[in-house]
């Protein structure tokens, strides 16, 4: 579908944003960069937000309860510090609002197995022993359909690693149209925008940077601290020549590229702009200004992460009006869904 047909075919939709964030393991830079600090950008363009913690999503591989439960609320304070306001935007966490696994099921019915079988995130995460994943792993992206959908989201913005799952999503909303004869379910297009939509690892700037990965030294957390910031930059892989003249000259030098795009996501500005201040300069003059940006975006963030994580009851609020007002959007379209499909509604009747 083109541009102007996907325009065509939500034009009778509200413009609605709807993404989410695992909360399985701490944010990483990657996560701020890629989609948390592009959400607050959302949010204050005014367009309707809808932000989830995507705890179904997590325990597709297993997770310690206490680890899950810490991990959403961290996740949490993490959206309210980088701006988030839960007046503006609704924050909630995903098993708060039953609707998801019960359209998640359905789309798992209209989802083709070789559909799923081109998914390269399940291939990544299952690796070599496929047969010891979860069947939740590999249903995964029809439950990521199912949150987009459950609100009729139009835009979904997301970093590059998850564009084949939103194209997924546009492809289970054409076939429950078509098999049902309705116009019902929108097109809503990935939003994959900015310097950073693909921040790669600290170690080696050909893997994604991830919450993942055994080396600490590879990614920035929301949480660490300026001293642990300034290290992991000092000590992130580079190569010995000095920045080019223009960003093509990156094009050959992935952690030169890397840093590059993560300054230039931090700063608001573009790599180009970025290239053409350090110019002729090499890493030992880069790596410091980077070091000194980075610590003063980000230690704000984790200072009120810290001060909002002592007070859980507090996000426990947030996240549980949340859960209402989005479960208040939900329940009508998953009933219209289920009329649509023959299903009798009849309780209360
Ligand atoms: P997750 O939790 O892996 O990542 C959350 C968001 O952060 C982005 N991201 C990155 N962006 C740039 N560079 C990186 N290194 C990086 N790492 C992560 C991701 O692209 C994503 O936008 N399946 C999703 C969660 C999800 C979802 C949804 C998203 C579930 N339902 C509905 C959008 C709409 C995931 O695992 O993201």
């Amino acid at each position: 579908m083109t541009a102007p047909e996907t325009q065509a075919a939500n034009a009778a939709f509200k413009p609605r944003i709807f993404s989410g964030i695992q909360p399985s393991g701490g944010l990483t830079l990657g996560n701020y960069l890629g989609a948390l600090k592009r959400f607050v950008e959302k949010q204050d363009e005014g367009i309707e937000t809808v932000y989830c913690l995507v705890d179904l999503h997590a325990i597709t591989v297993w997770q310690d309860p206490d680890k899950l439960r810490h991990a959403t609320r961290e996740a949490a304070a993490g959206f309210l510090a980088a701006g988030i306001d839960p007046a503006r935007s609704i924050l909630f966490n995903q098993s708060q609002v039953s609707a998801h696994a019960e359209l998640g099921w359905i789309f798992n019915c209209i989802a083709r197995l070789g559909w799923m079988n081109r998914m390269t995130q399940f291939k990544d995460k299952a690796g070599k022993n496929a047969e010891a994943a979860s069947l939740g792993l590999y249903a995964y992206p029809s439950l990521m359909a199912a949150d987009i959908l459950l609100y009729h989201a139009t835009m979904v913005p997301v970093g590059e690693d998850q564009k084949q799952h939103v194209e997924l999503t546009r492809d289970i909303a054409a076939k429950f149209n078509h098999d049902y004869g309705v116009e019902f379910f929108p097109m809503p297009e990935p939003v994959i925008e900015g310097a950073a939509t693909r921040v790669m690892s600290l170690r080696d700037g050909t893997k994604k940077m991830s919450k993942s990965d055994p080396s600490d030294a590879s990614r920035i957390n929301l949480t660490d601290d300026a001293d642990a910031i300034a290290q992991k930059i000092r000590k992130a892989r580079t190569d010995p020549e000095p920045l080019p003249e223009t960003v093509a000259g990156l094009a050959d030098r992935p952690e030169a590229k890397n840093l590059v795009n993560i300054y230039a996501a931090l700063a608001g500005t573009s790599p180009d702009a970025v290239v053409a201040e350090f110019a002729g300069q090499g890493f030992g003059a880069f790596k410091p200004a980077l070091a000194d940006l980075a610590v003063s975006v980000l230690t704000p963030i984790s200072t009120e992460m810290t001060r909002l994580m002592a007070d859980p009851a507090e996000i426990d609020r947030v996240l549980g009006g949340g859960a209402d007002r989005a479960a208040a959007i939900a329940a009508p379209i998953l009933d219209r869904t289920l009329e649509i499909m023959g299903m009798i509604r009849s309780r209360g009747a």
